[in-house]
């Protein structure tokens, strides 16, 4: 079988988000890449339902469109993540947890905007998902740049962006980053506006990693600034909610959307395990930057 057949994408309706129906991810695509990618370009998230996927499969799934990134973060119990690795509410013993071991992600961020080559896509297959809940939420930061007045636009032009993951590191989770950590992951600088290498519409590249803008004239001004950007592109007319199903696999792109994981469940008494892979940027996307 090469794709379950025939081949439809299906729009969210909304600004963003689609179903491709008709693909089975584990089969040989050659033939489904096409709408995939089409998908991809035009609606930034696409999600396949019902797949049934080992790691190996998501891994394969995942190198179709690029090559798939290495981590350092570690999961609950110390072990650094592989390439396809677990995203979970459970602690180090393996239960529900209130306040697992990594929950930066219940923010809104945009994956690896910390890292000098941010990543093009983020790829997860849901294996448990609670009862009810457990959304994950997308915003549309190419039409929140739209949606600026003229003014806006003109002073955010050419403003640069410190992203640290040491500073998300102290401000979320309240650990400080160990020496080691801060020597392995150095503030980076990205532009604030960032032009999409496909669509060629600009976005705001934001999220938990900007600590401040660093050629704004006042810091504090710059970080009023980046406030009130955020609280701008993550008004519910920018949004969309993924409800999660069992053996969903989505993906998404990482260049113009931010997301969010949802705690509208009992974290303390259901499960949420996902599986995870991202796929690699490369560094002319991310634009001009400036020290
Ligand atoms: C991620 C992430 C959100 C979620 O995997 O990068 O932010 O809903 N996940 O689990
Ligand atoms: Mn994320």
């Amino acid at each position: 079988m090469t794709a379950r057949s025939p081949v439809g994408i299906r729009p969210s309706g909304g600004l963003l988000g689609a179903e491709v129906t008709g693909i089975d991810a584990s089969a040989d695509l050659s033939s489904a890449m096409p709408a995939l990618l089409e998908a991809f370009a035009r609606h930034h998230l696409v999600v396949l339902r019902d797949q049934q996927l080992t790691d190996q499969q998501i891994y394969e799934f995942a190198q179709r469109f690029g090559p798939v990134e290495k981590h350092k973060n570690r999961d609950a119990t110390g072990t650094v993540f592989g390439d396809v690795h677990s995203i979970t509410n459970l602690g180090a013993n393996g239960m529900p947890s209130l306040r697992p071991g990594v929950n930066e992600n219940y923010y809104w961020h945009s994956d690896k905007a910390h890292e000098a080559v941010p990543c093009l896509l983020t790829m997860l297959y849901a294996v448990e998902i609670p009862p009810t809940g457990g959304d994950t939420e997308f915003a549309d930061m190419e039409s929140a740049y739209d949606a600026l007045d003229p003014e806006m636009k003109a002073r955010i032009e050419n403003l640069c962006v410190e992203h640290s993951w040491g500073y998300m590191r102290e401000t979320i989770t309240g650990r400080a980053p160990t020496d080691e950590e801060r020597v392995k992951s150095p503030p980076v600088v990205h532009p604030l506006v960032r032009v999409h290498p496909d669509t060629g519409r600009k976005s705001l590249y934001l999220g938990m990693y900007c600590r401040r803008i660093i050629n704004s004239p006042d810091e504090d001004e710059g970080r009023s600034l980046l406030k009130q950007l955020t609280e701008h592109a993550t008004q519910p007319r920018f949004i969309f909610t993924h409800k999660w199903q069992p053996h969903d696999l989505i993906f998404w792109d990482n260049r113009c959307l931010m997301h969010r994981a949802i705690a509208n469940f009992d974290l303390s008494a259901h499960r949420r395990v996902l599986r995870r892979a991202v796929v690699r940027g490369k560094p002319e996307w991310v634009g001009r930057r400036s020290q």
